[in-house]
């Protein structure tokens, strides 16, 4: 893969001086739609995620190329003009992580060429957004020996995300994949960022990854609709109860308080915030004591909770993780980021891996009236040169 992306980067750049970078993509394994509620998340970094060949040049120019939008061949920007660029296409992630870094008085005086080459499939959910930041982040950081931490460039992939490309998304992406460890999932604290890695251990099982093919287009919109709905049922809560985000609250002291949040959509979604963090809690210690069939009866619940009271899901996703859940072998099944499409995880006897694949692959397929992919999840480090 190296050494063709290498040859890539000279047919595009005319040079043979380009260094290589990784960053992965993510899966959550529960714990969805709490990051921006001060709840918990539990994902992992994934082996399959974003290439980067790059390299420093002598003027100010930035000129980046994707292989995954080859039709749009090399775009350029100056330094000197970090803009937001609706033509600049899927650029403005890495250029708003140079303009980011810029702005915290990192010294970035310099031009560079990179190549990009993604693996995650495009709209799949599984953050190649991020991924393409942290990416950027690792590049940056090496080309010019910058004095910057991991989570300074995960808070700045963030950033990125939330004002310059206008997604109020949360921190797990960017920490999955920038704090990622192979064979580790890590339990975060969205409220004070405190993580633990807990071994992603599944004994006779494997995570497989379910994508719907539904690319998720109304995310974005729908997304920012959602986390405005929880901020609303917080504020009413906040009436009466010293509590700074939905995740301070145990399911108990919820339901009692039903009265100051008085509508129902409200009540909903915040429910799923609060039951959703708990639940992510209780799937730590499943995992921990190796109680498998209570951590996946645990993913079903999530699934659950997403379709009824959060409303991300879809026909698709639902399709997908109904026909799951019911195969011998099978654990748990769950939709997996921020929803409307995209993928879903199941955890899945491995020596059951082929059948299920067959049978819901039909199920999903006639169905729906095209197919879903499936991939096996291996676990890996966070971003980094290569
Ligand atoms: C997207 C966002 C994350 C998180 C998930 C839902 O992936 O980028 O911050 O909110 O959706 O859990």
């Amino acid at each position: 893969m190296e050494a063709q992306l290498q040859q890539n980067y000279t047919t595009q750049f005319g040079s043979e001086n380009g260094q290589a970078y990784f960053a992965p993509g993510r899966i959550n394994l529960i714990g969805e739609h709490t990051d921006y509620n001060g709840g918990h998340v539990f994902p992992a970094a994934i082996t399959i995620g974003t290439y980067g060949i790059a390299e420093k040049r002598d003027d100010r120019k930035i000129r980046l190329y994707s292989e995954n939008f080859a039709a749009l061949g090399i775009i350029e920007f100056d330094l000197d003009d970090l803009s937001y660029q609706k033509e600049h296409d899927w650029t403005n992630y890495p250029k708003g992580m140079i303009r980011y870094l810029l702005e915290q008085g990192l010294p970035i005086d310099h031009g560079m060429n990179i190549l990009f080459y993604g693996t995650i499939p495009n709209g799949a959910g599984l953050s190649s957004s991020a991924s393409i930041e942290l990416l950027t982040g690792v590049i940056l950081k090496d080309l010019f020996d910058l004095d910057v931490d991991m989570l300074t460039l995960v808070k700045t992939g963030k950033r990125v995300e939330n004002e310059f490309i206008g997604v109020n998304s949360g921190i797990m992406d960017q920490f999955a994949i920038g704090m990622g460890k192979k064979d580790q999932a890590i339990l975060l604290d969205t409220n004070t960022l405190k993580y633990e890695l807990i071994p992603a251990v599944f004994g006779d099982y494997v995570v497989a990854i379910m994508n719907t093919n539904k690319r998720r287009e109304l995310a974005d919109s729908k997304y920012n609709e959602r986390r405005a709905e929880c901020e609303e049922a917080l504020r009413r809560l906040q009436t009466q109860l010293d509590i700074h985000s939905l995740g301070e609250l145990d399911e108990a002291t919820f339901e009692e308080n039903l009265q100051l949040i008085a509508d129902e959509t409200l009540i909903k979604r915040a429910r799923h915030a609060v039951t959703e963090n708990q639940r992510t809690m209780k799937a730590k210690k499943a995992l921990q004591n190796g109680d498998l069939t209570a951590f996946g009866q645990l993913l079903n619940d999530s699934h659950r909770s997403l379709q009824m009271d959060y409303e991300v899901t879809g026909i698709e996703l639902d399709k997908l993780v109904e026909a799951a859940q019911k195969q011998p072998g099978v654990l748990g099944a769950r939709m997996t980021g921020a929803g409307f499409g995209g993928c879903a995880i199941a955890l899945v006897k491995e020596d059951a891996l082929d059948t299920f694949i067959d049978t819901v692959g039909k199920e999903y397929q006639d169905a729906i009236g095209y197919a879903a992919d499936f991939y096996k999840a291996h676990i890996d480090d966070g971003a980094r040169k290569l």
